[in-house]
């Protein structure tokens, strides 16, 4: 199968968050996703500042990358200067790289670092962050997809919080026809709703590697 990794999924589909992976067994961990039906994999980037956290940098991104060969690599920076480390998980394999718009770094500059980088830019909003302001400045236009926090980022395994919905309903009444990324406590019981409210890229973390059957996880997210 020929894939291109930086076109979005036709449809819907779900990204593996690998937070919450086996990291003594990450590629099998990744591989085992992939076969169960994720479409991309989302690896989540932690600085202990913008988020209470430290999780990873480009070396595992470039693990990743090696597992995961022909599927799109979707990095997310939870960081307070992402501009900086957009260059280094190019080069590290990154096809999609989201900023956040609470960081410090201007969310245009970002979008057109990624770009010129060759990878496609996601601009990423947390659950408090009304997105009214970014659409009425015409900042998503630097964006290629749009990242809806559905948790306080930061860690894998919080409980969804459904009105972050609001904002893919919004978007997609303003006229917003790419993608929008969910992302937080997203899984087969809360699925059926985000893609009913516009979402079309359902990142999972706990309830994919939490779960003793993955297939059933994944795919009890599609149906
Ligand atoms: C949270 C991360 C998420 C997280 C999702 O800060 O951005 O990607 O890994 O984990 P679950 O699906 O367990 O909420
Ligand atoms: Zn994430």
């Amino acid at each position: 199968m020929s894939l291109d990794r930086l076109a979005f999924p036709s449809g819907v589909a779900v990204g593996a968050s690998i937070l919450s992976a086996d990291f003594a067994r990450l590629g099998d961990e990744i591989t085992a996703s992939l076969r169960a039906g994720a479409g991309f994999v989302h690896v989540d980037v932690m600085d202990g500042h913008f988020v209470p956290n430290l999780s990873m940098g480009p070396a595992v991104c470039a693990a990743v990358r090696r597992a995961a060969p022909r599927a799109p690599v979707d990095v997310h920076l939870m960081v307070q200067r992402p501009l900086a480390f957009i260059e280094p998980f190019a080069k590290a394999g990154a096809d999609w790289c989201t900023v956040h718009i609470e960081a410090q770094d201007d969310p245009r500059e970002c979008a057109e670092r990624s770009r010129s980088l060759g990878m496609k830019a996601g601009l990423a909003f947390n659950p408090r962050t009304p997105i009214e302001h970014a659409l009425d400045a015409g900042l998503l236009e630097a964006a290629d997809f749009v990242l809806i926090m559905s948790v306080q980022p930061g860690y894998s395994g919080q409980a969804f919080m459904p009105e972050v919905l609001d904002k893919a309903r919004l978007l997609r009444r303003a006229g917003w026809q790419g993608p929008i990324e969910i992302d937080g406590g997203v899984s087969p019981s809360n699925a059926q709703a985000c893609r009913a409210a516009g979402c079309t890229l359902l990142v999972s973390a706990s309830a994919i590697f939490g779960s003793g059957d993955y297939a059933a996880a994944v795919g009890g997210m599609l149906a």
